[in-house]
This record gives C-alpha cells, sequence and structure tokens, in this order.
C-alpha cells in the first residue's frame, strides 16, 4: 500500500496568512501541518509516501520533510503545477502508485483516535474497491456529503450540495484499489473546472464498490482550511495534548512505535536538535 498527500493548491483561502508559505506547512499548535497527515499515513503503516506539492514550495517541503530517512520511510515529491483538482493526484501519482493500492490523504486534514490503526488497517484491509469514511458535521455543505439509504447502505455522493441529503462528510481520506489511476483519467472537469474526488468515488459507488465508513464522534476530524478551523485545530491539539500527556500525530514517535525506526536511530537524529518542548518530548521517548 502506497500513500500520497496533496499538498498543492492555490491556498488563497488563508491569504494573507499563508502567502509567505503554504498553508499545509503553517504550524497547527506545535508543529507542520502536514505532520498531520503524514502521521496518519504512518499509523496504517504506509513506508511509501508521494507529497504533491505546488511549485513554489516545493523546497519548502522537501526541507521540512526530507527522503523520510529519519522516520525509516522513503518520502518522494511531485510538482502540480496547475491545481487541477484532487483526483488530478491519481494522475500526477500514476507512476509512483503503479499499479498498486493507495491512500490519498489532503495536507489540510487532521485526525485523531485513540483507535486509528484499527480503523485504518480494518478499513484498507477489505476486498479491492474503495473506502472512504463518513463523519457528522453541522455544516455538511462545505463538502463532499454522502447519502445512506435506511438499511445504512451508501447511495448518493454530492460535493458540497446547497441543499445536503445527509450530514455526514466525506472526509480527506480515501484508500483505492491499482484501478485508480485509469479512472481518475476518464473523469471531466466540474463546473468548477476541477477533477473532483466526489467524482472518482462515485464512479466506484455506482460499479458497487465503495465501501463507506462511518465514523463516530469519538473519532476527531478537522479540515484546518479556514481561519476559523485553523485556529480550532490547534486548539485542540493543545487541549488533547494537555488532557493526555501524548503527542497527537508526532511522526517521529509513530515511527518509533511501529519499530519504522530504532532508539538508537532516533537519538542520532535528535542530536542536533534544540532544547524545547517538541524535542524534549522525543528525548523522554527514549530515556
Ligand atoms: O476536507 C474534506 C473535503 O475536501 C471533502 O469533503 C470534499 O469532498 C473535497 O472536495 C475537499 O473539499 P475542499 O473544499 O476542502 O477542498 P480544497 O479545494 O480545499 O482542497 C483540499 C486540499 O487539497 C487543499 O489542502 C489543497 C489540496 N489541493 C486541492 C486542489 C483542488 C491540491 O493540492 N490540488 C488541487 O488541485
Amino acid at each position: 500500500m502506497k500513500g500520497i498527500i496533496l499538498a498543492g493548491g492555490s491556498g488563497t483561502r488563508l491569504h494573507p496568512a499563508s502567502a509567505p508559505i503554504s498553508k499545509i506547512l503553517l504550524p497547527v499548535y506545535d508543529k507542520p501541518m502536514i505532520y498531520y497527515p503524514l502521521s496518519a499515513l504512518l499509523t496504517a503503516g504506509i513506508r511509501d509516501v508521494l507529497v504533491i506539492t505546488n511549485e513554489g514550495d516545493h523546497g519548502n517541503f522537501k526541507k521540512v520533510l526530507g527522503d523520510g530517512s529519519h522516520l525509516g520511510i522513503r518520502i518522494t515529491y511531485e510538482i502540480q503545477y496547475v491545481p487541477k483538482g484532487i483526483a488530478d493526484a491519481f494522475i500526477i501519482g500514476e507512476e509512483f502508485i503503479a499499479g498498486d493500492d493507495v491512500v490519498l490523504i489532503l495536507g489540510d486534514n487532521i485526525f485523531h483516535s485513540e483507535n486509528l490503526g484499527e480503523i485504518l488497517s480494518g478499513a484498507f484491509s477489505s476486498r479491492g474497491g474503495a473506502t472512504v469514511f463518513g463523519y457528522p458535521v453541522k455544516d455538511p455543505e462545505r463538502f463532499g456529503v454522502v447519502e445512506f439509504d435506511d438499511s445504512g447502505k451508501a447511495i448518493s455522493l454530492e460535493e458540497k450540495p446547497k441543499h445536503p441529503k445527509s450530514n455526514h462528510a466525506v472526509i480527506g481520506l480515501y484508500a483505492y484499489d491499482g484501478r485508480v489511476c485509469e479512472i481518475a483519467k476518464t473523469l471531466k472537469p466540474s463546473a468548477r473546472g476541477e477533477l473532483e474526488i466526489t467524482d472518482l468515488n462515485r464512479a466506484y459507488l455506482e460499479t458497487g464498490d465503495l465501501d463507506v465508513v462511518r465514523l463516530g464522534e469519538d473519532f476527531v476530524w478537522m479540515d484546518a482550511g479556514t481561519f476559523d478551523s485553523l485556529l480550532e485545530s490547534s486548539v485542540a491539539v493543545r487541549d488533547i495534548q494537555a488532557r493526555t500527556g501524548k503527542m497527537v500525530s508526532c511522526p517521529e514517535e509513530i515511527a518509533l512505535e511501529r519499530g519504522f525506526v530504532s532508539k538508537d536511530g532516533l537519538r542520532k537524529y535528535l542530536r542536533d536538535k534544540k532544547d524545547n518542548e517538541y524535542y524534549d518530548y522525543l528525548r523522554r521517548l527514549i530515556g
């Protein structure tokens, strides 16, 4: 299974805050936003990651994440020159995917759950097709929305509907089988000129190949793409960390827990890192 983090886009929704640097590198409390989707991929056991960036921030992403060796994973990069839509990730990433199963995660999506590992591995070990996640929200018109019938089966998907048929948003975490690149190539741009992820998911729904996993309120999902949600995400992360004493989405910690890096490897990585709360937390982990 491979993983793609989509971190391109123009990001103008957060200007001027994100004018100097991609919003996906802005801090969410104590770490850059991209640490959160990267941590979700690590938690799912994915060690081969493609980061798709916009042209201007390509070098900044490389500076922040490097080649992934400090986490015991491989990170490679591609540029999306024009923000053609989320499903464009499967056209840009076709060579990287090379017919494997793949998870796509949006750079500005933040997930947290005690059981994230189980939720992800359960959903992604399913039998081919695609898996998406529905999550109850108060403002479904901002998102892709999934409708269920009385038996709980998904029956429709709409992108930012004016009159949502349910309050379940489709979150920015998607898993597909190796057919995804071929299907992405058949998509036509929507009225707003984008290759829509919702159209891609609808193609799987129409052939009966889409699983929709419903997440409960104990799962934390945040789309940090607006001024308010960016601030709320920072506050939520600080509160969870203060309450539990455990970091939310700390890639180094997850890599250590999953055995991708050894304590010695992490110790070496920390050698030239200054004393601060983040790195001191990691130092405590290795004793
Ligand atoms: O957050 C979940 C929602 O994400 C889903 O419910 C929607 O179905 C999906 O369309 C998407 O909606 P957004 O309005 O949040 O998408 P946005 O245009 O903000 O793009 C999400 C991220 O993907 C953003 O961080 C930038 C990146 N992106 C987006 C586009 C359109 C790219 O890298 N390239 C692109 O061409």
